[in-house]
């Protein structure tokens, strides 16, 4: 034998050379090899299933498409005798007696590896017939003593996968003669218990999961191995890594968990959307033939942010004829927002529907109408669900969910420092959250993917199609138990249809609605602690990220520096807030006493601590303000402590200016809340020791001086309009 046969048949030159070895017989060819399998309905699972084949080369027969499923709700899966039936049928049938059959479920099942390894296992069982394990028994407790003892591993069969030549397995259900809903787990147990049939048949099980992996009441001695780009599933129990995975029983879902690591399966790893078949570009669409989507938009609570939820509604990238909007406000609070949203941008929309709060619909309730609407217009292609609290940051998040083509599909958001996301990644026994062991690496994105999950929440698609063939129950959210979330995905799943979570791109976060005040005008000034991220972008200007890298802060006069502090909105919602709190005070009182912000000067002014601002402030100061002043004014350190913080109103008529004085601070800062030479005239700051001016003062710029001893300064006349400007003294 030449060494170049040797290598093609490295079986045989085991066997030539090291004859008195655990040898095999000649390696059975992957031709014999034939997945059987029966599937009424193409479910999802089905889909996974076939694509975990086709991705190992597994030729498959499907028995039974388009059959009634005669034991109950197909989620259960074919399990019952309908199963043996179709196989006696199908196996008498066949012709190549030297045919292997593997006869397994789909809608649970994925292959780990392809069919040479399996039917190396098959042939190291020494059997011809091979049964997947169970630890457990069932359906017939009392038959557990009449089963053989084993070594090592599980005792029992499972039904759900066994693999064994063509002859012996026609042999074993040749005297099936039961009901369609009789137990085929029962049956084949019947056979196995039976110690003449066993050896005729020539039966054993695979009790050390060599082969098949049930991973009913198995979870715990399963875990994932990662190695070469390829995902494993091993048994750590026996030390053995399973060929088919079978998510059988209650912890059926912990397949999807499982699923999602099989190549080439709907869900894919990083860098692979090419493998993903049923992607749906829309950039080949023209903007009129967009999906029509609508856009279910819930404000279940009061909210922080609301206006700002809306302009980035406004900013989606999706032409707005395709969208139509259905609001469910259950907050008076929010009416004056989105009321006047719907004045300025309703008519961009080709449709709105909006429940206000006096109809007092519940939650539940207007999501089933919502469905609903979607599932009875035809025009309809999809429905996106989106909470008030979802930041979408991304603003083609509709575009890219749509292009994932999936049934039902969520953008990963998350909460700002915590490890909340909008998907769960598996259920605990009792169908509530279960952390699964690869969570925190998808919220914190180490692992990157669409991620077949349990539960998704806030924000997601789902495909009309879906609402119309399969989620065609109108009260999907109700239930007596479970909140309205937990209701709908509890019916998704078990409709056997999947859901999809993808962390392929950043889509954005959610916003927190704990200790949201509403007894404000500008409630969302005072979210700097439950919401710091978003109140920073709604409130920190634009380019203050900037000052010290791009070297923005200007000197205008020696040791005092300027810079862009406040956006646009801070200013004006500052200034509304004091206006709208109205109580003014200045000069003397008629004790004589001064009161007022300038221990020694009197001003119109009204104090942060009026508006029960005090804290928030000193938050700004820590967060905004410290660190400049560290850097402009190096070795002092500031905890930002301030007895005086206060917004002064200056107008030509009240109080136009002030009067030379120091401060009573370290430092000061000094914001201008409004813009000098368009909103008034004259106004700024002069610093007499240097005899220098800032004048025009920019609305959001603060000036940041010391306080005592060199900066001895004025307020310069304002000589008409309104001059708003906020000063903190701080460590006094
Ligand atoms: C499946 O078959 C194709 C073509 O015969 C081959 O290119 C591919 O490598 C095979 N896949 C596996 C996983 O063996
Ligand atoms: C079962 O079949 C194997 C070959 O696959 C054989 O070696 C063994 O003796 C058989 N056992 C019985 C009890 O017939
Ligand atoms: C099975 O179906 C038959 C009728 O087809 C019925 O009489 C019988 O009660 C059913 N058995 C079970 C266990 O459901
Ligand atoms: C921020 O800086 C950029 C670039 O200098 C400028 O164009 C923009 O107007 C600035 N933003 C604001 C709000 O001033």
């Amino acid at each position: 034998m030449r060494l170049s046969t040797l290598l093609l048949f490295p079986g045989i030159f085991v066997c030539v050379l090291f004859p008195l070895t655990n040898c095999e017989e000649q390696r059975i060819p992957e031709e014999k090899l034939l997945v059987v399998t029966v599937a009424t309905k193409e479910t999802d699972g089905f889909k996974r299933f076939s694509v975990s084949a086709k991705h190992f080369n597994y030729t498959v027969k499907v028995l039974g498409r388009g059959q009634k499923w005669r034991t109950g709700d197909y989620m259960s899966g074919p399990g019952g005798g309908q199963k043996v039936r179709l196989l006696k049928a199908a196996l008498e049938e066949m012709k190549n007696e030297d045919t292997i059959i593997l006869f397994i479920d789909s809608y649970d099942v994925v292959f780990a590896s392809g069919p040479k390894e399996l039917l190396k296992k098959f042939q190291q069982a020494r059997h011809k017939v091979v049964f997947s394990s169970e630890s457990l028994i069932w359906p017939d407790r009392h038959l557990e003593d009449k089963h053989p003892h084993v070594i090592e591993g599980n005792r029992f069969l499972g039904s759900g996968g066994f693999i064994g030549s063509l002859p012996n397995i026609r042999d074993m259900v040749a005297d099936w003669a039961g009901e369609d809903n009789d137990s085929d787990q029962l049956f084949f147990t019947n056979i196995y218990i039976d110690s003449v049939k066993r050896k005729s048949i020539n039966i054993t099980v695979d009790s050390k999961c060599r082969l098949f992996q049930n991973l009913h009441g198995a979870l715990d001695d399963v875990v994932l191995k990662f190695e070469d780009g390829r995902v494993r599933a091993r048994n750590v129990l026996y030390d053995t890594l399973p060929v088919v995975i079978h998510g059988n029983g209650p912890t059926k879902l912990q397949i999807n968990y499982l699923g999602n690591y099989i190549p080439n399966t709907w869900t894919f790893e990083t860098g692979c959307t090419e493998c993903h078949e049923g992607l749906l570009p829309l950039a080949a669409l023209k903007e009129s033939e967009y999906p029509l989507v609508l856009v279910g938009i819930f404000v279940q609570q009061p909210t922080p942010f609301v206006t700002v939820f809306f302009e980035r509604l406004l900013k989606l990238q999706y032409p707005k004829n395709r969208l139509k909007l259905f609001i469910h406000n259950q907050e008076a609070h929010h009416e004056r927002q989105i009321s006047g949203f719907l004045q300025n941008h309703g008519s961009l929309y080709q449709d709105v529907k909006l429940i206000a709060p006096k109809e007092e619909m519940e939650r539940a309730a207007s999501h089933n109408l919502a469905l609903d609407i979607c599932r009875k217009d035809e025009d309809c292609d999809y429905f996106f669900t989106l909470d008030i609290e979802v930041v979408l940051k991304n603003e083609n998040t509709l575009k890219i969910l749509i292009e994932q083509n999936l049934p039902i599909v969520a953008p990963m958001i998350t909460r700002a420092g915590r490890l909340w996301s909008n998907f769960w990644g598996a259920l605990s026994a009792e169908g509530y959250y279960a952390r699964s062991e690869d969570y925190v690496d998808i919220v914190q994105g180490r692992r990157v993917g669409v991620w077949n999950v349990p539960y998704v929440s806030s924000v997601y698609l789902v495909k009309a199609s879906l609402l119309r063939l399969e989620l065609t129950d109108y009260e999907l959210f109700n239930s007596d138990i479970l909140d309205p979330d937990m209701a709908y995905c509890h019916n998704v799943r078990n409709k056997g249809i999947f859901m999809y979570v993808t962390n392929m791109h950043t889509f954005g976060r959610i916003v927190s609605t704990e200790n949201y005040q509403t007894s404000h005008l500008h409630n969302d000034l005072w979210q700097i602690f439950e919401n710091p991220v978003d109140w920073q972008e709604r409130y920190i200007h634009e380019n203050y990220t900037y000052i010290m890298k791009d070297k923005l802060i200007e000197t205008p006069c020696p040791d005092v520096y300027w810079f862009p502090i406040f956006s646009d909105v801070a200013c004006d919602h500052i200034v509304e807030e004091l206006e709208h709190f109205g109580k003014w005070s200045g000069g003397a009182n008629t004790d004589g006493r001064i009161q007022g912000g300038y221990e020694n000067v009197p001003t119109i002014d009204i104090h942060l601590n009026q508006i029960n601002f005090e804290k928030e402030w000193h938050k700004f100061l820590l967060e905004y303000i410290a660190p400049i002043t560290e850097k402009m004014y190096p070795g002092y350190y500031t905890k930002a402590l301030f007895d005086l913080a206060f917004v002064v109103r200056y107008k030509p008529d009240e109080q136009p200016s002030l009067r030379p004085h120091h401060d009573a601070s370290t430092f000061t800062i000094n914001i201008a809340l409004n813009q000098g030479g368009l909103d008034y005239q004259g106004g700024g700051c002069r610093f007499i020791r240097y005899d220098c001016s800032v004048e025009a003062p920019r609305k959001g710029w603060t000036l940041l001086h010391p306080g005592r001893l060199t900066h001895y300064h004025e307020g310069l006349p304002t000589t008409a309009g309104v001059r708003y400007i906020a000063v903190s003294f701080v460590d006094p």
